[in-house]
């Protein structure tokens, strides 16, 4: 308990103080608890997902572990309250690392309140199946993009003294077949795209805990798979944290240990108690190894401060939570259309508006599974006392319509329609001066979107009010991209995603102009469901269902399948719309002001320090007043590394106010303009010709040099 000394060093002492069964007691789970209708719940568990017992004669707390993506789960069973931030996706549409910071310091603050001491979330799968039912939980299609937004995130979290997770270690890229499924990807594309993220993420933040996921990786499952957990993670990256297992995604004793599993949870499968313990006794798995496991728990718990600083329960301050998701989404919304420059809206000049569709009168779209918030007052679309119920669209209120009505001038004829009527909407919409229509996509883990359309007929809600009213736009509530066929027939695009507990004002702040857009999208959206790699998500039948198969009954209902992610390979998201030249709907890195922006002047330093390159280019606002532009630096490598088209290498987001300019300098990492052999096992930077693109979207890049470097 000497606080001086190093978390290795007190790891090893307590270690060396532990009996067997005390080893064995911490690396699995006390069982499924609250998650499980009639499940034992055992003393000590604060009411999350995970809890394993301490050690109290050795001063060791009990780890409790709350799953925590966008908000604290299953508050509501404790009579607490958990700020719902916007999901990772909106988040990460920011490009601000520091937003990043800050929403993991929100989740940190309300775990420690609750009395929790690690969290469950920093999912960092790529976006590489836009469909997936999950993405609202994981950041982008780009692994630069994703991994530093998601490392920044645990940051956050670990820095309220809560140890912080990154998940599902790997390729958990969608969830039709999740349990059953095996992603197939060959080794250098798995290095350089989805273990990329993970790599990155890792060594900004440190995480005590990496999740394995529920699908195999190119035939061994995530939690049994030498090559990811073993060799890559530990070995390659030196993690020095400990691997937990997806919940109930376990499926062996001593193949897990061996290949690097230190945590089996929840545990009631058994494969980490007694058959571990037997498992040691026979030689199966070394004293070592199970030492191992035990060490890099207890390091992580001494690491984050969980012992020596233990949560205080408290009231978490509602407000600031709000406050601080609100400046979060305002800096997430993406601004997708804006013609004839409808937006902002001028409300001196506006004297009606419709608003119509996506229950805007009462709250604001939140996403499912076990990253679902318990709303305040219950379903803001069905109030009801308790936890919010399972598998159902969750509204959080926090109106639309009400901010609406807040800035809009006084004696504007504001009127409501649900939207669930076309007819009757565009009626509603045929009197209006302007109409806003709110359309949702409600996604859960368990289940993918069968197509990138809207659920329930919203585009032909869209089409009957675009039809009658010139001056349509349209605010999305949405998982992941969805198509819009009616793009073309709408004046205003805004991208809201799940916007969070204090979404509708700021919906209401960019729709009139009190907050300039400034987000970028940090995923494709394509125009269709035929110009993806996988035109339908692999493994979805007619008979896993309309809505996606559902992920444990996929289970009895399909055989083991392969995901070919070789299709694509390296070429995730807006690589593979480059690669076959494709258009689409909106490109990744793209997003709309209310000024404008102009780059200039892109000068390229190839001797910057640590081997870096660094960039630097002149950025003004030409427009008339202050925004936020993310600059995005693009690389395309020399032919001879075999990937035609151009990566994300850096960014940054400056404030600049109307007609001001700056420099701005971009340092890129070499590593990412370096490419991995599987053969060698090594990453090296190819020697040829760079092309250096910088600009506002990866589809418009206004300056550009080639350099020619030699290889490192
Ligand atoms: C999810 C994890 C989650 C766990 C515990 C699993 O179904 O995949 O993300 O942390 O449940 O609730």
């Amino acid at each position: 308990m000497d606080p001086t000394l190093d978390p290795d060093t007190r790891a090893d002492l307590m270690v060396h103080e532990m009996t067997l069964d005390e080893k064995v007691q911490l690396v699995h789970g006390a069982g499924w608890g609250v998650l499980r209708a009639g499940a034992p719940v055992a003393p000590g568990h604060n009411g999350g997902a995970g809890f394993v017992p301490g050690i109290p004669r050795l001063h060791l707390p009990d780890l409790n572990l709350a799953d925590s993506a966008v908000g604290v789960r299953m508050a509501a069973l404790q009579g607490r309250y958990a700020t719902l931030l916007p999901s990772v996706i909106g988040m990460s549409a920011s490009w601000d690392p520091d937003a990043a910071c800050l929403y993991g310091s929100v989740l940190g603050r309300a775990l420690r309140a609750q009395g929790y001491n690690m969290s469950i979330g920093g999912g960092v799968d790529l976006i590489r199946e836009p469909r997936n039912g999950r993405n609202f939980e994981y950041a982008s299609e780009d692994p630069i993009l994703a991994g530093t937004m998601v490392g920044q995130l645990v940051r956050g979290v670990q820095s309220n003294r809560v140890m912080g997770d990154i998940k599902h270690y790997a390729v958990n890229d969608q969830e039709t077949g999740r349990n059953i499924l095996s992603a197939v990807l060959d080794r250098r594309a798995l290095r350089e795209t989805d273990l990329l993220a993970f790599q990155i993420a890792i060594a900004l933040a440190h995480p005590a805990g990496v999740m394995c996921a529920y699908n195999r990786i190119d035939g061994d499952y995530a939690c049994e798979n030498d090559y990811t957990l073993d060799q890559v993670l530990k070995h390659d990256w030196g993690f020095q944290g400990f691997v937990l297992s997806d919940w109930g995604g376990t499926h062996s004793t001593v193949k897990a240990a061996l290949a690097g599993l230190d945590m089996d949870q929840p545990g009631d499968d058994n494969f980490f108690s007694e058959p571990l313990k037997q498992a040691v006794l026979d030689g199966k798995v070394p004293q070592a190894r199970l030492d191992d496991m035990v060490h890099r728990i207890v390091r992580g718990m001494f690491a984050n401060g969980v012992i020596d600083h233990p949560p205080v329960r408290s009231v978490v301050d509602p407000f600031r939570g709000r406050d601080d998701a609100q400046k979060i989404e305002e800096e997430s919304i993406v601004l997708l259309q804006n013609t004839g420059g409808i937006l902002p809206l001028a409300a001196a000049e506006i004297e009606s508006i419709a608003v119509i569709g996506g229950h805007a009168d009462v709250g604001v779209l939140s996403g499912g599974g076990s990253a679902q918030v318990d709303a305040p007052g219950g379903n803001a679309i069905d109030p009801k006392p308790g936890t919010s119920p399972w598998g159902k669209a969750i509204y959080f209120p926090s109106a639309p319509l009400r901010y609406i009505r807040e800035q809009a001038a006084a004696g504007t004829k504001i009127t409501y329609d649900a939207g669930t009527d076309p007819a009757q909407a565009a009626k509603t919409a045929a009197s209006a001066q302007i109409a806003i229509v709110f359309v949702t996509q409600w996604m859960t883990e368990g289940k993918d979107a069968t197509t990138l359309g809207l659920p329930d007929k919203q585009d032909d809600l869209v089409a009957a009010v675009a039809a009658v009213n010139p001056n349509t736009i349209i605010v999305l509530e949405n998982g992941g991209p969805v198509d819009m066929p009616w793009a073309p027939h709408v004046k205003g695009i805004v991208e809201s995603w799940y916007p969070g507990i204090g979404g509708g004002k700021a919906i209401a702040n960019i729709l009139f102009g009190r907050v300039n857009p400034s987000g970028k999208l940090p995923v494709t959206f394509p125009a269709s469901d035929d110009q993806l790699p996988r035109p339908r998500v692999t493994g979805l039948t007619e008979r896993t269902g309309n809505n996606g198969a559902d992920a444990g009954g996929a289970r009895e209902r399909v055989r083991n399948f392969d995901v070919d992610y070789n299709i694509e390979g390296m070429a995730v998201g807006y690589r593979w719309f480059q690669e076959k030249n494709r258009k689409p709907l909106f490109p990744f890195g793209f997003g709309l002001s209310y000024t404008r922006f102009a780059y200039s002047n892109l000068k390229v330093d190839v001797d910057a320090p640590n081997h870096a390159m660094s960039v630097s280019f002149e950025l003004r606002n030409t427009g008339a007043r202050a925004g936020d532009e993310i600059a995005e630096v693009y690389v395309t490598l020399p032919a001879s590394a075999g990937e035609p088209f151009r990566k994300l290498a850096g960014w940054k987001r400056v404030s600049l106010a109307a007609g001001a300019s700056q420099t701005v300098e971009v340092a890129l990492d070499p590593l990412y303009l370096s490419i991995y052999s599987p053969d060698t096992d090594t990453w090296s930077r190819p020697a040829g010709d760079f092309l250096i693109e910088v600009g506002g979207s990866s589809a418009e890049l206004p300056l550009h040099s080639t350099v020619q470097l030699a290889a490192q």
